[in-house]
C-alpha cells in the first residue's frame, strides 16, 4: 500500500527516484529501496527505515543509470528489515521487482517454484512474484509477456514495476487493486503509485486500470490487458497541486481515509473470508488455534478507539462463539494486578503497535502466563513483535490522528476471528455462509453510506455551535456511540458523551433540553423498539434528535429532527457501517469550526508515553 517510482530516459534515474520517494513519504512506510540497471548489471540498494536512511546507506556509490525503480514499503508479509525491503530479484540477479499490495496465493506459488529449483531468500509474498516472472521468462524470452503470464497465476492485489538486465530499455508495470500512474515526458517515461512523484517532471499522465499491463520505453508506452489485448489509453492532464495530490484530492487525510474504508475493509478480509465454506482463514492464528479453542475466557485490552473496537469485539465473540470476553482499558489492566488464569487468551488491539499502555498490558498478561495475540495495523511494530501471534488488519498507513479506517478494519478482523471460532465451536456451515456473505457485503454498504455526505454536512452546519452532544446506542451499538462521541471530541473539541441508550435515564437525562443534540444509533434490530422509547423520552424533554437509522425504517422520520440512512446489516457488523456517518459528522463539524482535522490540538497519532 505504499510508494512506487520508476524512470526510463536520458537522465540519471537515481536522483529522480529518490526525490519521487520523498514526495511519497507522507504515506507512511517502514523501509525503502531502489534497483538500477547500467552497463548490463542490476544494482540494488535497500534499507529499513526512511528514505534518508537509504540515501545514507548509498553514500559513496556513484550509481548512475538511465533505468531505475524505487519503492517505499508498508510491510504486510515479513518484518520491515533490510532483507525484506523491496526491490526483490530472481535467482540470476537479472530481474528486479517492486510491489504494492498482497499476493494472496504466494504460499502455493512458493512451494511450486521451490520444487522447480528456485531459491527463495525472504519471507515476503513479493519475492515469489519475481521468481514466477523468471520462470515465465524462460518460456517467453520477452519481459512484457513474462509479467503478463505470471500475473495470470496470481491472486491478490498488486501494483508492480519490473525491470531486467536482458531488456535494459524498458519498465513493465501492472496493476490490480493498487494504483499506478504513468508520466509521459520528453523522451522519457515515468511511473508512480501517486501523481505526487511525477508532477516535477510532467503533467501528462495515463492512469493504468486494474487488469492492465504496460511497457514503458523512453519514447513509447504500450498497454495491454492481462489477456493480451492491446488498448489505447487517453493521456490526461494533472491539474491538482502537489498538496492536493498527496491527499488524493481530499481536503484532509482523515476525509481520504474515511473514503478509503470500502477498500481498506476489503484488504482486511482479502484471502481470509472463505465464502464457500462459511468461515475464515487466519494464518497468523494457526500456531495458537489449540489455545484459542481451549480458552475458557478471552480478555481484550487496548486504548481509545481501539478499546471501542475491543468492546464491539466482545459482543461479536460472545454472541457468535459463546466464549466469555472481558474488556479492559490497557492503562487500567496494567496496574490493577489483573486476575489472569492459565489458559486465558488475551488480545491486544493497536493501530500503531506502539501505544505504551497497551504494550505494558501485553507484558503484564504474558507475565501472568496468558497467551497474548495482537490485532495490529503496523507490521514490525513493537506490539506486533511482542505478541505470541496475531492478525494484521492491513488498513494501510493511517495518517489522520483521529482513527477511522483502522477502527473499521479492527472490527472486520474481530468479525473474522469470531466467525472462525464459531465454526470450530459448532456453528453450522449454512449459518457461517450467511454471516460470511453479510460481512462480504459491508464494503458496498459503506459506499452507500458515503453518498449521504450532503445530509451530514447539513447537520454539521446546524450544530456547529453546540457545546455538548450525547451519543446513545444499545447492545453492540453502545461501543459505536462511544466511538462517535470520541471522534467528535478529539477533532471538533465539542464535549460529547457516549452512553448505553437506556442508561441515559439514570442521570444524563438531566442534561436534555432544546440545546442538547442527541445522536441515536437505531438500527432495526431486536432492541429497536426499546431505543424508540428512549427517543421518545428525549423528545419529551425537547432534546434535538439525530438518528442513524436503516433505509427501510418508516417510523424514525416522525420521531427525529434529522435522519442519516444506513443499509441494514447483521447486528454483529452494525458498528462498522454505523460508524461511517459518525466519522463524517465529526469531520464536517470540525471543518465547520475551523479545527485542524488531521492534527487536532494536544493529540498524538501514537501515545508512546504513559
Ligand atoms: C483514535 O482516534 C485516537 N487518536 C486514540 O484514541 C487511539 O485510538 C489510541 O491512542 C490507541 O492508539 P493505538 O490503536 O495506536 O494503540
Ligand atoms: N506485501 C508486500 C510486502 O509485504 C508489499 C507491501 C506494500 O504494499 O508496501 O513486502
Amino acid at each position: 500500500m505504499c510508494g512506487i517510482v520508476g524512470y526510463i530516459g536520458p537522465k540519471n534515474s537515481l536522483p529522480i527516484l529518490l526525490e519521487g520517494l520523498r514526495r511519497l513519504e507522507y504515506r507512511g512506510y517502514d523501509s525503502a529501496g531502489v534497483a538500477l540497471i547500467h552497463d548490463g548489471k542490476l544494482e540494488v540498494h535497500k534499507k529499513a527505515g526512511k528514505v534518508a536512511d537509504l540515501v545514507a546507506s548509498m553514500k559513496g556509490t556513484h550509481a548512475s543509470a538511465q533505468l531505475g525503480i524505487g519503492h517505499t514499503r508498508w510491510a504486510t508479509h515479513g518484518e520491515p528489515n533490510d532483507v525484506n525491503a523491496h526491490p526483490h530479484w530472481d535467482c540470476k540477479h537479472e530481474i528486479a521487482i517492486i510491489h504494492n499490495g498482497i499476493i494472496e496465493n504466494y504460499v502455493a506459488l512458493k512451494i511450486k517454484l521451490q520444487k522447480d529449483g528456485h531459491t527463495i531468500r525472504t519471507v515476503t509474498d513479493t519475492e515469489i512474484l519475481v521468481h514466477l516472472i523468471e520462470e515465465m521468462y524462460k518460456r517467453s524470452h520477452d519481459l512484457f509477456t513474462a509479467v503478463r503470464l505470471a500475473l495470470l497465476e496470481v491472486e491478490g492485489a498488486y501494483g508492480i514495476l519490473v525491470i531486467s538486465t536482458k531488456e535494459p530499455d524498458r519498465i513493465i508495470a501492472a496493476r490490480k487493486g493498487s494504483p499506478l500512474v504513468i508520466g509521459i515526458g520528453d523522451d522519457e517515461s515515468l511511473v508512480a503509485s501517486d501523481a505526487a512523484a511525477l508532477v516535477d517532471h510532467t503533467r501528462q499522465v495515463i492512469y493504468l486500470e486494474d487488469g492492465q499491463v504496460a511497457c514503458l520505453t523512453a519514447d513509447s508506452v504500450t498497454i495491454k490487458t492481462i489477456h493480451d489485448q492491446e488498448i489505447i489509453k487517453q493521456v490526461e492532464e494533472i491539474t491538482f497541486d502537489l498538496e492536493q495530490i498527496e491527499k488524493g484530492g481530499y481536503e484532509h487525510f482523515m476525509l481520504k481515509e474515511i473514503h478509503e474504508q470500502p477498500t481498506s475493509i476489503l484488504n482486511s478480509m482479502r484471502g481470509r473470508l472463505l465464502l464457500q465454506e462459511g468461515t475464515a482463514k487466519l494464518g497468523g492464528l494457526e500456531p495458537v488455534m489449540d489455545k484459542l479453542l481451549a480458552a475458557k475466557r478471552f480478555i481484550i485490552t487496548a486504548c481509545g478507539t481501539s478499546w471501542h473496537a475491543a468492546l464491539a469485539g466482545k459482543y461479536m465473540i460472545e454472541q457468535l462463539t459463546g466464549i466469555p470476553v472481558e474488556v479492559d482499558y490497557a492503562s487500567e489492566f496494567r496496574y490493577r494486578n489483573p486476575v489472569v488464569q492459565p489458559g486465558d487468551v488475551v488480545f491486544v488491539i493497536s493501530q500503531s503497535g506502539e501505544t505504551a499502555d497497551t504494550l505494558a498490558a501485553l507484558r503484564e498478561a504474558q507475565s501472568k502466563g496468558a497467551t497474548v495475540l495482537g490485532i495490529v495495523n503496523v507490521v514490525g511494530s513493537t506490539i506486533a513483535r511482542a505478541t505470541d501471534a496475531g492478525v494484521f488488519i492491513h488498513a494501510g498507513p493511517e495518517i489522520g490522528v483521529a482513527s477511522t479506517k483502522a477502527f473499521t478494519s479492527q472490527l472486520s478482523v474481530l468479525a473474522l476471528i469470531s466467525l472462525l471460532l464459531a465454526r470450530h465451536r459448532g456453528m453450522s456451515k449454512e449459518q457461517g455462509i450467511t454471516i460470511a456473505r453479510d460481512l462480504q457485503s459491508v464494503p458496498e454498504k459503506i459506499e452507500k453510506v458515503l453518498t449521504q455526505i450532503d445530509q451530514i454536512k447539513y447537520i454539521a452546519e446546524e450544530f456547529k455551535h453546540a457545546q455538548n452532544f450525547i451519543y446513545l446506542g444499545r447492545g453492540i451499538n453502545f461501543p459505536t456511540a462511544l466511538e462517535g462521541a470520541l471522534k467528535l471530541k478529539e477533532i471538533s473539541y465539542i464535549h460529547a458523551e457516549g452512553y448505553p441508550a437506556a442508561e441515559m435515564k439514570h442521570g444524563p437525562i438531566a442534561l436534555i433540553d432544546e440545546n442538547m443534540p442527541v445522536v441515536f444509533i437505531v438500527p432495526k434490530d431486536a432492541i429497536y423498539d426499546k431505543v424508540l422509547s428512549n427517543i421518545q423520552e428525549v423528545r419529551a424533554r425537547k432534546g434535538r434528535i439525530i438518528a442513524i437509522a436503516n433505509e427501510d425504517d418508516t417510523e424514525i422520520g416522525n420521531l427525529s429532527d434529522f435522519v442519516v440512512r444506513v443499509p441494514r446489516t447483521l447486528s454483529y457488523f452494525g458498528p462498522i457501517v454505523n460508524s461511517i456517518p459518525l466519522q463524517l459528522l465529526a469531520y464536517y463539524m470540525a471543518v465547520a469550526r475551523g479545527c485542524n482535522v488531521d492534527q487536532p490540538r494536544n493529540l498524538a497519532k501514537s501515545v508512546t508515553v504513559e
